[in-house]
């Protein structure tokens, strides 16, 4: 089974041969963060990272436009809610962390802001560089924009098809996917998704031992089929 590959059968499948040729288990990680960022496309995927740390030695930095703590609220709210939470960022993009291996970009409202610049910026530098490339839900807009899906299949959150997708008209977008694989990209459908996408990247590189002790412990309900989504047929495509 695709998404239950052990450490060696990923590395035979040429994952790591990127920018680095490197057979250790990535290490350090980092997460962007911008306003109306969606919650649980950086708690979902981060809170099952948190528990691989327990397993595995790993290190994570936030990075953001600056080091004030980021919202999930954009003022983009119609019914102008007081109703939001913070995440505290620990580097920025001027300043970002140094041998970073793997980076995770989340979706939410803040993609539909016209203050997205700089993290599309800072994730277009960053790329290269990178081990393994994971998006949440409609963070592939900002991984289109910064050109580093082209050529690649992906897919994006069901509900906002549309929207990203026109940011993006040198990928091959996936329709019905929760999450795809290409090479050392792994993008993921609407929020959710994410966990099911974070948890297939952690059995390719980590193992399906210690994922399932990870799910296990979040008694958490995986979706082992990338291709499995009602959302795609919801939403008429
Ligand atoms: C990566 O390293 C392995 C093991 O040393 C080697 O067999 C392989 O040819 C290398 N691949 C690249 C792309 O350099
Ligand atoms: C809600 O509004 C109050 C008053 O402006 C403010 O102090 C509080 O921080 C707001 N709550 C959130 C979650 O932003
Ligand atoms: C953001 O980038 C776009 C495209 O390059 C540009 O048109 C726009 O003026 C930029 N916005 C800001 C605030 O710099
Ligand atoms: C990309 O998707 C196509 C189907 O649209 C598939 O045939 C191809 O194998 C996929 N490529 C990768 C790298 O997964
Ligand atoms: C499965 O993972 C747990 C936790 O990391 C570890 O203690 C155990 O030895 C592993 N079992 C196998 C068969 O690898």
């Amino acid at each position: 089974m695709k998404w239950t590959l052990g450490i060696s059968a990923a590395l035979s499948f040429g994952l790591l041969a990127h920018a680095q040729n490197d057979t250790t288990l990535p290490v350090n990680y980092g997460i962007v963060v911008f306003p109306g960022f969606q919650a649980l496309d950086v708690f979902g995927p981060l809170d099952a990272m948190n528990l691989l740390s327990y397993q595995f030695p790993l290190n994570l930095a936030i990075i953001a436009e600056s080091l004030d703590p980021v919202s999930t609220k954009a003022n983009m709210n119609p019914q102008n809610s007081n109703f939001s939470q913070s995440i505290v960022p620990t580097h920025t993009f001027e300043n970002p962390p140094e041998n970073l291996e793997v980076l995770i970009v989340p979706g939410g409202i803040g993609t539909r802001a016209p203050t997205l610049n700089s993290t599309i910026d800072y994730v277009a530098q960053a790329f290269p560089s990178l081990r393994y490339f994971i998006t949440v839900c409609t963070g592939a807009s900002i991984a289109a924009r910064a050109g580093v899906l082209d050529g690649r299949n992906a897919t994006t959150n069901k509900k906002s098809w549309e929207y990203v997708t026109n940011f993006g008209p040198n990928v091959n977008w996936i329709t019905h996917a929760r999450w795809v694989v290409d090479g050392n990209v792994y993008t993921t459908s609407g929020v959710s998704a994410g966990i099911d996408g974070m948890m297939a990247f952690m059995a390719d590189i980590y193992g399906a031992n210690a994922t399932n002790t990870v799910a296990q412990g979040m008694e958490y309900e995986r979706e082992l089929d990338p291709s499995h989504d009602p959302f795609a047929d919801l939403y008429g495509l």
